[in-house]
């Protein structure tokens, strides 16, 4: 089963002897009965994780909107102190790339956030529908042959993981032939470098940072009408440097790729274990597919934690009912946005997937925190919201006979606290 964690709801005695182990397959199958635990005992909890540090757990819905708002929790990561000089290429590579707005607090953050707020405008979005229509329909098409000759075929792989990469290939107005490139160094550096081929993680780190210093001189020499044209464009006087560039363009491809992909992975789930939920996107056409797209973000939020937070101070979160948490200085802090997107005190029946909430409460229910809160709210969300409204009924018109092939309770999701979602999603069918 599940270990629980070691926690210390109320100050700094610690009562259950566990640390929790984000690795483990079955919390990263169903991590929710474990953070409804933690939950129960306190809004915040402090936990032993099972790599010997400690973490400061935020599941409550109100405290996760109250932290994410409060500059005492900063984005900042803690200085590499006693890190490993950046000596090497890949290091140093990796180093420029991580020095992105989502590891940075006001005032850096505000400027860095207005210039690229002013590239990534609604009608710059909006104006990428075609293409995202295109995209899918080719994947589906392809995913469809697949079918039709291997009797199945893994909707990740062929759907969810590609999708959103070529987009990000739009927004960043990368060729079409390099994007295969950037999907294998975009998928390597996300993966444990254990997992790879030695080496494999690190070249993956300096052919991005080539690839983006030489995709910057590109769009100096001939712009494009892409998002990231427009950044560049706008560089120099006030704008961003060449670093600030960098570390942008790679954080757009982060940010964007592995996020989107567990949305698009967790709503095929969802929909083929709910045939009646389909059944009634299929009939009711645009605005119930945006309900479905709400309540996936929600019941599979697909970035289950949000980036640590660091607090500069020590910080007194949610008093008031007598259920207060005290959090002291210099302490790491995880918001799980998957928990609080299932506190019952805000959400009646949270564990249920119910996308019908959303046309029938008001719009309570969209309040969920699943693109974050506050400053470092997300970027691209209508970026998000638009490749799944043009993706679900896509798919589910193109490969209308298909059935889940595996077991649901038995899937194999990514471990770890950060992001959440199948890791393959095996369908047979008659397409
Ligand atoms: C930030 C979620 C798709 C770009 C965030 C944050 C969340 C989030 C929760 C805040 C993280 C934090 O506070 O630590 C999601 C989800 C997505 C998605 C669930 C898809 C379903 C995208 C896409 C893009 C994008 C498609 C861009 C093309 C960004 C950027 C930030 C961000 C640039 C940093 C904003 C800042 O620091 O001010 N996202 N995201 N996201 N997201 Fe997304």
């Amino acid at each position: 089963g599940v270990t629980v964690g070691r926690t210390a709801a109320m100050g700094e005695d610690e009562r259950v002897p566990d640390a929790l182990n984000p690795a483990d397959p079955a919390f990263a199958r169903d991590p929710y009965p474990y953070y409804a635990r933690l939950r129960a005992e306190g809004p915040a909890a402090r936990v032993a994780l099972a790599n010997g540090t400690h973490a400061w757990l935020v599941t409550g819905y109100r405290q996760a909107r109250e932290v994410l708002a409060d500059p005492r929790f900063s984005n900042v990561p803690p200085r590499a102190a006693g890190r490993p000089k950046p000596d090497s290429p890949a290091q140093r590579a990796r180093g420029c790339l991580a020095r992105h707005m989502l590891n940075t607090d006001a005032p850096d953050h505000t400027r860095l956030r207005r210039l690229s707020t002013a590239a990534f405008t609604p009608r710059r979005v909006d104006a990428l529908r075609p293409r995202i229509e295109r995209l899918t329909a080719d994947l589906v098409a392809e995913a469809g042959a697949r079918l039709a000759r291997d009797g199945s075929v893994d909707l990740v792989d062929a759907f969810a993981f590609p999708l959103p990469v070529l987009v990000i290939g739009e927004v960043l107005g990368v060729p079409e032939a390099d994007r295969a490139d950037l999907r294998t160094w975009t998928y390597r550096v996300g993966s444990p470098a254990d997992a790879l081929a030695p080496g494999a993680v690190d070249e993956a780190w300096t052919s991005l940072h080539a690839y983006f210093t030489e995709l910057i001189a590109r769009k100096r020499r001939a712009p494009g009408d892409d998002l990231f044209s427009a950044l560049v464009r706008d560089a120099g006087e006030g704008g961003l440097d060449d670093g600030e560039l960098l570390a942008m363009a790679f954080l757009l491809l982060f940010a964007g790729y592995e996020t989107t992909m567990n949305l698009l992975a967790s709503a095929s789930l969802l929909l083929l274990t709910h045939p009646e939920e389909l059944a009634a996107a299929r009939r009711e056409g645009p605005d119930r597919w945006a309900a479905v797209t709400e309540e996936v973000l929600r019941h599979a939020s697909p970035l289950e934690g949000t980036t640590w937070r660091r607090t500069t101070e020590r910080v007194e979160l949610g008093g008031g009912l007598g259920r207060g948490v005290v959090i002291p200085a210099d302490a790491s802090v995880l918001v799980v946005l998957a928990a609080a997107n299932r506190d019952p005190e805000y959400f009646p029946a949270p564990d249920a997937f119910r996308p019908g909430r959303y046309l029938s409460d008001g719009g309570r229910a969209a309040a969920h925190v699943a693109f974050g809160h506050g400053p470092h709210f997300c970027l691209g969300s209508r970026l998000a919201r638009l490749e799944a409204a043009i993706a679900l009924p896509l798919l589910f018109a193109g490969l209308p006979g298909m059935t889940l092939a595996a077991d649901p309770a038995a899937l194999d999701y990514r471990p770890g606290l950060l992001v959440r979602g199948p890791r393959v999603l095996p369908v047979r069918g008659t397409a």
